[in-house]
């Protein structure tokens, strides 16, 4: 106890939780590093040192993967049947459903967003994530599949395919959506029958190693998921480089995707990835307004903008540019900007020390090539890391806040004439993660929603998110899909069978 992170009272069970250092889970142990080594995480509204975490690095992986290879080759947890499986999973969900106070106060504390997002979002979002993939436990079959074999004439065959689990699955994850993006991970990992290695990120490792104490409360056996805190150049790298593991499933920047893909060539283990986003949200003439623009606000400014698919280029159809634009200005001026706890708060800091320097030398790049902000622009206190809301104009599309992935909430804006262009310069970009299209002509979003090159493509909508949706990027926005039956295929081989019958 004892920890006060003034003027806001924090919850006594998370005082406590992160008033000692937090150990890593190996083999359903909680142990120190192998070095004795730990690492600090901030409170991202005061740049405090929030609690001290054990560090793992290449030794702590290589038990942590041994563990995970054992349980994966010898363990209960293959022998149990699909429904035993199903129902761990949905055990997990429940437990987490009952501490879900807990669980919001703690992400908000680690990662900065309002206390009220993550109560109403990440962590529903994840105990829903949970449930849906219970479900599918015991839903993964092979098929029977009557064969002809010209060279064995007359001879008769019972052909079938069995779906079985990849194996051990390394999983690196980002700190947008520490607890969420924990459960995008775990959670067809476990359906399946995986085991694992999850390495949180680093600036945001307190949720998912709470969640790995509800993991053994809710009895998966040891080594069936491992939680190793660390940073990714030692920690990440190792794991994504190692020998034994049969997957890789990556959440981050693209830059650092490419990195997995070559350490993933040494034992060619196969490798998902889901990666950085520029995602176009494109407002037609005929829209509606009232809800494009509160939509195109939320579309950027929604956890600060730190969403891989987050609408940060903003097309407005010609002749009612100024007056979306400047409703999202409006919007973003309005935006309660500070710490998560504050029950006030709409829009918290940024992660880290590390992203408000990126995001503010992006403004600065914009400001310098002749952008000029209707709203925002700078950064927003002497004190932690935050930033105020921020809509660009006079913007050309090559610029570097126009091309590149800010992360931030900032949005740049620009005019188009016609739909024919606007289906170019949206898909003028390396990424194809997500695209909006607002307008009440069903044709031509229909139309839209079939030429845009992006994993998702929302209408008259943004930001909607269901564990039934699958989810991820064309092009270097990654590989391969989350959620939804698409990711089950990332976490199953299929094994063909074949028996002479006569
Ligand atoms: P990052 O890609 O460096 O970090 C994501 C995860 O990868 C963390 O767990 C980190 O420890 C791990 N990692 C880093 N280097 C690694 C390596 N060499 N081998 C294995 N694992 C490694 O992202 P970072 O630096 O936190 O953010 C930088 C930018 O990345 C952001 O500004 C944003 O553009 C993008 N990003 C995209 C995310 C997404 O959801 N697609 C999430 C987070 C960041
Ligand atoms: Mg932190």
């Amino acid at each position: 106890m004892g920890i006060a992170i003034s003027p806001f009272q924090i919850d006594p069970r998370v005082a406590d939780y992160i008033d000692k250092p937090r150990k890593m889970l190996i083999n359903g142990k909680w142990v120190n590093a192998a070095s004795g080594k730990t690492f600090p995480s901030y409170n991202p509204a005061t740049g405090e040192v929030l609690a001290q975490v054990a560090e793992a690095d290449r030794e702590d992986i290589n038990q942590a993967v041994k563990a995970a290879r054992k349980a994966f080759d010898q363990g209960p947890w293959r022998r149990m049947t699909a429904s035993e499986r199903g129902r761990l999973v949905w055990k997990l969900a429940d437990l987490l459903d009952k501490n879900i106070e807990e669980f919001a106060y703690l992400e908000s504390l680690d990662n900065g967003k309002p206390l009220t997002i993550a109560k109403a979002a990440d962590v529903p979002l994840t105990v829903d994530l949970f449930r849906y993939m219970a479900g599918w436990a015991t839903k993964i079959e092979g098929n029977t599949i009557p064969i002809s074999v010209p060279y064995t004439p007359g001879a008769k065959y019972l052909a079938y395919t069995l779906k079985e689990p990849v194996g051990v699955v390394g999983q690196i994850i980002p700190w947008n959506f520490p607890l969420l993006m924990a459960a995008w991970k775990l959670g067809p990992a476990l359906a399946t029958g995986c085991t694992v290695v999850l390495k949180p990120a680093e600036q945001t490792p307190l949720s998912a190693l709470r969640l790995g104490e509800l993991i053994m409360e809710a009895g998966f056996p040891d080594g069936v998921v491992n939680i190793v805190p660390g940073y990714g150049e030692t920690a990440g790298a190792a794991l994504a480089a190692h020998p034994d593991v049969d997957k890789i499933a990556f959440t981050g920047s693209t830059e650092v995707g490419k990195l997995i893909v070559h350490a993933a060539t040494g034992n060619l283990k196969k490798v998902s990835l889901e990666l950085g986003g520029k995602s176009p949200n494109v407002v037609f003439k005929d829209a509606d307004l009232d809800a494009a623009i509160p939509g195109s606000a939320s579309a950027i400014f929604f956890n600060h903008g730190q969403c891989c698919c987050a609408g940060s280029r903003l097309y407005v159809e010609k002749p009612i540019f100024d007056r979306v634009v400047e409703g999202v200005a409006e919007h973003a001026k309005k935006i309660k900007v500070g710490a998560g706890l504050d029950p006030e708060t709409q829009m918290g800091p940024l992660v880290s020390e590390e992203q408000l320097n990126r995001v503010c030398s992006y403004l600065e790049s914009g400001f310098s090539q002749g952008a000029t902000a209707l709203s925002g622009g700078h950064k927003a206190a002497d004190k932690g890391y935050f930033v105020e809301p921020t809509v660009l104009v006079n913007t050309r599309e090559d610029m570097k806040v126009v091309q590149e992935e800010i992360f931030g909430p900032v949005v740049t804006a620009m005019p188009f004439e016609d739909p024919e262009e606007i289906v170019l310069r949206s898909n003028d970009s390396d990424y194809g993660l997500a695209a909006a299209v607002w307008t009440r002509d069903i044709s031509k979003a229909h139309r839209m929603a079939e030429h845009l090159r992006a994993g998702t493509v929302w209408i008259n909508c943004y930001n909607i998110f269901d564990a039934a949706l699958p989810f991820g990027g064309y092009k270097q926005s990654g590989w391969g899909r989350e959620m939804g039956h698409d990711v089950l295929q990332l976490y199953t081989q299929t094994k063909a069978v074949c028996t002479r019958l006569a």
